[in-house]
């Protein structure tokens, strides 16, 4: 799935994104048929045991996009650009980008995005990185704005919608809206001719992702506006648990877990 089938969809039919970190996980998600998988920096919160997304680094989120990117056929990879790898210079911010593609084999990058990621998002789009570009909450930014709703006063909403349109005209072909009143992304997502993928942001949107460990119930709890639709936490813990009785008990290994060879008995 390229760029352009995805802004293809928008207001035809729902769009579904879902992050994925490893590849066993990727490969189920693309099974499945989700339309994109986005390797999120939330892999700092979800994987990597941090309170926060900002120790993630380009390197970790090369691995993990490249690991993703291997078992995938169908679905769009996006790779999520983590914090201060943009923003601060633009031919590092270029060179970071690129290798997401280059060595990871990435379809596209994420960028938190605010008025410095305009003219990135230009210049990008223009060398043939395709930019999905993320406003609301962006989570990068949690010691200025605290890790809440956004978009809740109408200045505030003005701002977020203005910078969609600046980010559409730049050439982002998707745009996330995270945790934002769901009147807002109504607006915004009839104003922009590219599709607008919600999180926390109602049901107008035309599309929807959420972190793949809140959906299958991986995680220990949701954010209030996501679902847990299985609860892999306890059936984890019920063959981790079994497993280790198994072996305080003898039961396992069993015999057809186990091999013999009649020549190695000779050799003392
Ligand atoms: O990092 C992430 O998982 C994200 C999504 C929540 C949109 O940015």
């Amino acid at each position: 799935m390229r760029a352009k089938d995805i802004r293809a969809k928008a207001g035809e039919e729902p769009i579904t994104m879902l992050t994925a970190y490893d590849a066993p996980t990727a490969e189920l998600v693309d099974e499945a048929g989700i339309d994109m998988i986005l390797v999120g920096d939330s892999v700092g919160n979800v994987k990597l045991g941090h309170d926060s997304t900002l120790p993630v680094t380009v390197d970790q989120m090369a691995d993990h996009t490249a690991a993703v990117a291997r078992a995938t056929d169908d679905a769009m990879v996006i790779a999520d650009m983590p914090f201060l790898s943009i923003g601060a210079d633009e031919a590092d911010a270029i060179e970071n980008c690129g290798r997401m593609l280059k060595e990871a084999d990435a379809d596209a990058v994420k960028l938190e995005c605010g008025p410095h990621t305009v003219d990135l998002t230009r210049r990008l789009t223009r060398l043939g990185i395709p930019v999905q570009a993320h406003l609301g909450l962006t989570p990068q930014r949690e010691n200025e704005t605290g890790l809440f709703r956004q978009g809740t006063d109408p200045e505030a909403a003005r701002r977020i919608l203005d910078l969609a349109r600046e980010h559409e005209a730049a050439g982002a072909f998707s745009l996330v809206l995270e945790h934002v009143p769901a009147n807002l992304a109504k607006e915004v997502t009839d104003a922009l001719s590219i599709p607008t993928i919600g999180i926390g942001a109602g049901p107008d949107c035309d599309g929807q992702v959420l972190v793949i460990d809140e959906v299958t119930g991986l995680s220990e709890g949701t954010a209030p506006f996501s679902k847990a639709f299985g609860d892999v936490r306890s059936e984890m813990q019920e063959a981790i648990s079994s497993y280790a009785e198994a072996v305080e008990t003898g039961e396992f290994p069993a015999e057809e877990h186990s091999h013999y060879e009649e020549e190695v008995d000779d050799i003392y």
